[in-house]
């Protein structure tokens, strides 16, 4: 059973735009944070954006390995303009449980290929999205309980700058 189908290298090369699109959607989200003076949640925005570019590197490293050519695609433009941080948070966890859905798709794909390798690789971002969306539904539930301003919002800043700080390194 040949690994990597044509159809799949073509949705994994997509896969790539896509994370780098996920990237530069959080870089905008980190924007109207700090346009917000909310430094702590522009960070936090600003690691993710880091994490989202390392999965767009391991999907070419993936295709690279295994002898293919990667093909970059044009990037869509993300919003930049918010209306709050609840929304801001909205958007970006749709976006995260679109990704579980894409990868899902994905793995099924390799899994009717009988593709054992691609499969195997595409269990980590499984796993690493449940993380995300868990993540990401955390922070909203929180902003939905201390609102958009105020010394709770001020409070919220404060442990998104240390959550991020601890699990990621910052970027320089
Ligand atoms: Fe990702
Ligand atoms: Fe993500």
């Amino acid at each position: 059973m040949p690994v990597l189908s044509k159809r799949l290298e073509e949705e994994l090369n997509r896969q790539i735009s896509k994370e780098f699109e996920a990237a530069y959607s959080y870089f905008a989200a980190a924007v109207y944070c700090k346009s917000r003076s909310l430094n702590g949640f522009a960070h936090w925005f600003e690691s993710q954006a880091a994490e989202e570019i390392q999965h767009g590197v391991k999907l070419t490293q993936f295709l690279l390995d295994l002898g293919k050519k990667i093909v970059p695609l044009p990037l869509a433009q993300p919003r930049f303009d918010f209306s709050s941080l609840q929304e801001v948070f909205e958007l970006s966890l749709k976006n995260e449980t679109d990704f579980a859905d894409r990868y899902n798709e994905l793995s099924g794909l390799a899994l009717s290929d009988h593709d054992n390798i691609t499969y195997n690789f595409l269990n980590w971002f499984l796993t690493e999205q449940v993380e995300e969306i868990a993540l990401f539904t955390d922070v909203l539930c929180k902003i939905r309980m201390v609102g958009e301003e105020g010394s709770a919002l001020f409070l919220l800043n404060d442990e998104l700058a240390r959550q991020r700080s601890s699990a990621t390194a910052p970027l320089t």
